[in-house]
């Protein structure tokens, strides 16, 4: 194991202390890790690592000795189980060489039964005895190298070194004969720590085998409904800097079964870890032409579409209603329902602000009249609507809430003559407040799901506008594989 030691000190040396380095490429959507949750991620693992050797047995050791005065002792140490462990200390560090993470001066408590068979000519009856131990492994070291690179858009995570090395232990036997104890110490002490080292380095594999599966299963897309998806294929390889971990995903909407060229932002914006003087584990820049893809592909679906047939708070739409609004279209119509078909009529012109997110959304409020079950289009008026959004992190999405800042109306084209469009107004700002904006709410209030590892939830985030990009700064919590299974039902419920 000592080679592995020299490793780890090496290593340590040998990492740069550069400050962040540029991804030679960026997707739309970035992250990074900062030191702080690098920190938060090293002790769940150790915590993870724990719990997975804790009531784990070691193999039976046998050994025959030759005892002065006694003979020829055959001993076994059985049952050998690890009660516990304590980390005192531990360090996660970043930079060329990988991620290193190393444990030490931890602790241990083991178990174990032992017993033994003496024959000699001097006994001619065999004598044996059995009873039970304690060990205290006083000092371990563990440490592990791991590096992380793109494989197709997925994370790969390789191990590229790893041990564990006992450096001191003590073992009390309860009751036995006292030549015994002298025996164990002398003939079991190295591979009691064998035996531990063996059991946690196969458990530092597994363990980073597993979580290069969870890795693998990250999805490369995210489905938002039967249409449209977000590409999250990684891009590049991720960026490990003295203390930080860059990663960049595509971060494009598209229609399902459509290609997202990928756009490639080179070096055009600082990465940085500081997170505005706000201590957080990660950081997630988004562009704002992933909110332009989002609603280009939901206009090219022709889903901003939205017909109704009454307002609230004001009458019906017939019409009789009508009359002293618009008395050309009674007169050819008199007394037939009527619908307004609401349609967005070019795509949102989208762009983050220093403190919002501003949208320009064109719409075409068509009034039809419905007469014996025919729909005839008699008018069409335009809306410019200028709107704010502000986003929030709720749950694992980014979610918006528009506000309407301006509007004007015009009229587009008529069948029914010149409209008063003095008198129209007051119509067509009802049906903006109580119609438009809370149903463009309604759609917001789902969100952009963001790229997170299952299990994973942010907690307590920020949002920062720094044009193009917005920035999210957020610690995580884990909420452990039960919960997220319930939160994926939930997920596959909606
Ligand atoms: C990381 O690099 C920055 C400058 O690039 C330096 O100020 C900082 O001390 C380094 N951190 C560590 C842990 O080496
Ligand atoms: C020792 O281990 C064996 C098998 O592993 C088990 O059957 C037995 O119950 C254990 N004894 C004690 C005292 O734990
Ligand atoms: C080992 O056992 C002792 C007493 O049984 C306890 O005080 C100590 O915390 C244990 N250490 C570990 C690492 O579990
Ligand atoms: C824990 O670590 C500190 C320094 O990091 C050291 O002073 C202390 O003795 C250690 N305790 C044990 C039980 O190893
Ligand atoms: C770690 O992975 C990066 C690519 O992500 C690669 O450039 C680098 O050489 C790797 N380092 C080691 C020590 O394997
Ligand atoms: C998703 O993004 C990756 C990386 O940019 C790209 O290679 C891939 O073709 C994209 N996939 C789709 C379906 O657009
Ligand atoms: C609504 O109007 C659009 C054009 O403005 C038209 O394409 C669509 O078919 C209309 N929908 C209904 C239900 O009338």
């Amino acid at each position: 194991m000592a080679p592995f030691i020299l490793y780890v000190l090496l290593s340590h040396l040998s990492i740069q202390t550069s400050g962040y380095v540029q991804p030679n490429e960026e997707g739309l959507i970035s992250g990074i890790i900062t030191d702080k949750g690098l920190d938060y991620a090293k002790d769940l693992l150790i915590e993870e690592g724990i719990a997975s050797v804790i009531q784990l047995q070691l193999p039976e050791i046998e050994n025959s000795i030759q005892v002065p005065l006694v003979g020829n002792a055959n001993v076994i140490l059985s049952n050998i189980t690890i009660k516990g462990i304590k980390v005192n200390s531990s360090t996660v560090e970043t930079g060329e060489s990988g991620i290193v993470i190393s444990v030490s001066g931890a602790t241990a408590n083991l178990s174990m039964r032992w017993r033994y068979s003496v024959s000699s000519w001097l006994i001619p009856i065999g004598v044996s005895d059995s009873g039970t131990a304690t060990v205290k492994v006083k000092d371990m070291q563990v440490g592990l190298t791991v590096n992380l690179t793109n494989n197709e858009g997925t994370l790969k995570l390789f191990l590229l070194d790893y041990g564990c090395y006992v450096r001191d232990l003590s073992i009390k036997l309860e009751g036995g004969a006292s030549w015994l104890y002298q025996v164990i110490v002398d003939a079991f002490e190295g591979n009691i720590a064998s035996s531990v080292e063996n059991a946690i380095t196969e458990k530092i594999r597994e363990g980073i085998e597993k979580l290069d599966n969870l890795l693998q299963y990250l999805p490369k897309q995210i489905s938002l409904d039967k249409t449209a998806t977000l590409n999250v294929s990684f891009m590049g390889n991720p960026v490990l800097s003295n203390s930080s971990i860059g990663i960049s995903v595509n971060g494009l909407f598209t229609e399902r079964n459509e290609v997202s060229v990928p756009q490639i932002y080179q070096k055009e914006f600082e990465i940085s870890s500081a997170c505005g003087g706000l201590l957080k584990m990660i950081k997630v820049s988004i562009h704002e032409n992933v909110f332009k893809s989002a609603s280009l592909v939901y206009f090219n679906l022709g889903r901003m579409q939205l017909v109704i047939d009454e307002l609230p708070e004001k009458a019906i739409l017939n019409t009789a209603e009508w009359r002293f609004i618009v008395p050309q279209l009674y007169k050819t119509y008199p007394n037939d329902d009527m619908q307004l078909n609401i349609t967005v009529s070019s795509p949102p012109v989208i762009q983050v602000t220093n403190q919002d997110i501003g949208a320009t959304i064109f719409v075409d409020i068509t009034i039809d009249v419905l007469e014996d079950g025919e729909v005839t289009p008699v008018a069409c008026i335009s809306v410019d609507i200028s709107a704010s959004c502000a986003v929030e992190i709720v749950g694992n999405r980014i979610v918006g809430r528009l506000k309407l800042q301006k509007f004007s109306v015009y009229l587009k084209w008529s069948k029914i003559g010149k409209l008063h469009m003095k008198l129209i107004q007051p119509l067509m700002t009802t049906t903006l407040k109580t119609v438009i904006i809370p149903y463009l709410n309604f759609q917001l209030k789902r969100g952009l799901p963001l790229p997170i590892i299952d299990g994973f939830a942010f907690q307590k985030a920020n949002i920062l506008y720094a044009p193009p990009w917005i920035a999210a700064f957020s610690d995580v919590s884990y909420l452990g594989l039960g919960e997220y299974y319930l939160n994926h039902q939930e997920a596959q419920l909606l």
